[in-house]
């Protein structure tokens, strides 16, 4: 290639360059001098070009690297009134410096200091609102008695999450997705001698893996790019003398399971960029719909934390193997979600509990707290009816239910919707009564019935 060519695609991609640039030679004067630092100066290039630096740009320091011959980088300077990020290069050929090139890099650098700053009081605001929401809803934190379920499976696991609360003891919640493992977690924490600390959750499998360890340990000022000032304390330190929910631990990367192994084992946490450890004192609930001892044998899981967490072990049976359950499950979410929705309040009839009954529910309480929902938007009446379900639950029917309906078995799950239903009826009623004082008129136009049937309710319900 020719010299003139190499020259002349030399300048193309220097005046392309969104950065400022500058070229010196060794007496200081400018031999190039490109867009960019044109137009973050102000100075025109043919001003520029063969001046001494010295002259044209305020408090360089261009002349002083070809004397140093050491590069700086991202130096601030202030150019024409503004902060800049900048870098001074010096170009040495054999024994000697025969250029210096300087670089602008950030065009308004306080600019980018209020972004950052910015940012970071966002931050800070969100974190003391989750705080004081944390602290609001401590009382509207699940307790045990929310978690429905009658049946033996049900009450067994609420017998051992009754007495591993009282523990001090690592509780590791299995079951599949959807079982209300949050729920017992919560619920265990406000039975616990922790119970007066914070509940503090965190999320193993929403967090990318590179920001996992500032997450739970925390982080120290300038640990990092983009670290905040004053850095930021970890959930470890947040949860002090509380619960620690480990959510989705099976999604732990394996870097982190030995760091969370060594704070189990010591007690003691660091934050990145930290010198010092901390203590911390906390009660670690873990949960997952993993099989952890598939994944300890395959290798995806530490053996020895898996034991460290697997202290006492609470699996919650997937719905379909405790199917009394589902009947209380329909009749108090069709209440909660009538009254959440405002809309006036609705029964299943016995055909469509016994086919949701039948039905898998392979998304358990929560697919229970979706369909149910679906129905109540789209039901029209007050009763809800085989052809109310979605066709999934018709297509799924599980034909080896533990429950059948022929027996006496079922006479009785359908007498307790019933009752249940009965009750939450009669409930809804006396409450619109109560607000009209007593005109049934006004009740019923508000219940959206007829009158006389208004009147058969009270009748049937024995309200007076
Ligand atoms: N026994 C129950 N009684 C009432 N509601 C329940 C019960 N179990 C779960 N739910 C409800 O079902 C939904 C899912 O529960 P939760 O979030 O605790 O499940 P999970 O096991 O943590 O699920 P995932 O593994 O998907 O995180 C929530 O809305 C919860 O309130
Ligand atoms: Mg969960």
């Amino acid at each position: 290639m020719s010299e003139e060519l190499s020259f002349d695609i030399l300048h193309t991609v220097l005046d392309s360059a969104y950065e400022g640039i500058v070229i010196v030679d060794k007496q200081a004067r400018i031999i190039h001098f490109n867009n960019a630092y044109s137009r973050i100066t102000g100075i025109k290039k043919e001003q520029a070009l063969g001046q001494p630096v010295t002259d044209i740009i305020d408090n360089t320091q261009l002349h002083m690297t070809l004397q140093t011959g050491q590069a700086e980088r991202g130096k601030i300077q202030v150019i024409s009134g503004q902060e800049m990020v900048v870098h001074r290069i010096p170009i040495w050929r054999g024994e000697e410096v025969v250029a210096a090139v300087g670089m602008l890099i950030f065009e308004g650098v306080s600019e980018l200091h209020k972004i950052l700053e910015m940012h970071q009081e966002k931050e800070r605001k969100a974190d003391k609102a989750l705080a004081d929401s944390q602290k609001k809803n401590k009382k509207q934190m699940v307790t045990l008695d929310q978690i429905i379920g009658k049946s033996k499976e049900m009450s067994e696991t609420k017998r051992i999450a009754r007495r591993a609360a009282k523990t001090l003891a690592t509780v590791l919640i299995t079951g599949e997705s959807g079982t209300g493992k949050e729920m017992f977690a919560q619920s265990i924490h406000q039975l616990s001698p922790f119970a007066d600390g914070p509940f503090v959750s965190v999320n193993c499998a929403a967090i990318p893996e590179h920001l996992l360890e500032a997450e739970l340990f925390g982080y120290e000022e300038g640990a990092f790019t983009g670290a905040r000032k004053g850095g930021k304390p970890g959930k470890f330190e947040l949860a002090d003398q509380g619960t620690l929910f480990l959510d989705e631990i099976g999604d732990m990367p394996m870097i982190m399971q030995s760091k969370i192994l060594r704070v189990l084992q010591e007690k003691e946490g660091m934050r990145v960029g930290g010198l010092k450890p901390y203590r911390t004192n906390v009660r670690i609930v873990a949960a997952t719909n993993k099989e952890l001892e598939q994944m300890v044998s395959e290798g995806g899981f530490r053996e020895d934390l898996y034991y460290r967490l697997n202290i006492i072990r609470l699996h919650i049976p997937p719905l379909r193997e405790r199917k009394e359950d589902i009947p209380l499950l329909l009749s108090y979410y069709v209440k909660e979600i009538c009254e959440r929705y405002l809309a006036s309040p609705k029964h299943f009839t016995e055909e469509a509990v016994k086919l949701l009954t039948a039905y898998n529910w392979p998304g358990n309480i929560r697919e229970v707290v979706n369909i149910v929902e679906r129905i109540v938007s789209l039901a029209e009446g007050e009763e809800i009816s085989a052809t109310d379900l979605p066709s999934m639950v018709l297509r799924h029917q599980d034909s080896h239910a533990p429950v059948s309906f022929s027996g006496g078995e079922t006479t009785e799950v359908l007498d307790t919707v019933r009752k249940e239903s009965m009750e939450q009826e009669r409930e809804v009623i006396i409450n619109v009564l109560k607000e009209t004082k007593g005109n049934k008129s006004q009740a019923a136009k508000k219940l959206g019935i007829h009158r006389s049937t208004l009147y058969e309710k009270l009748k049937k319900l024995q309200i007076k």
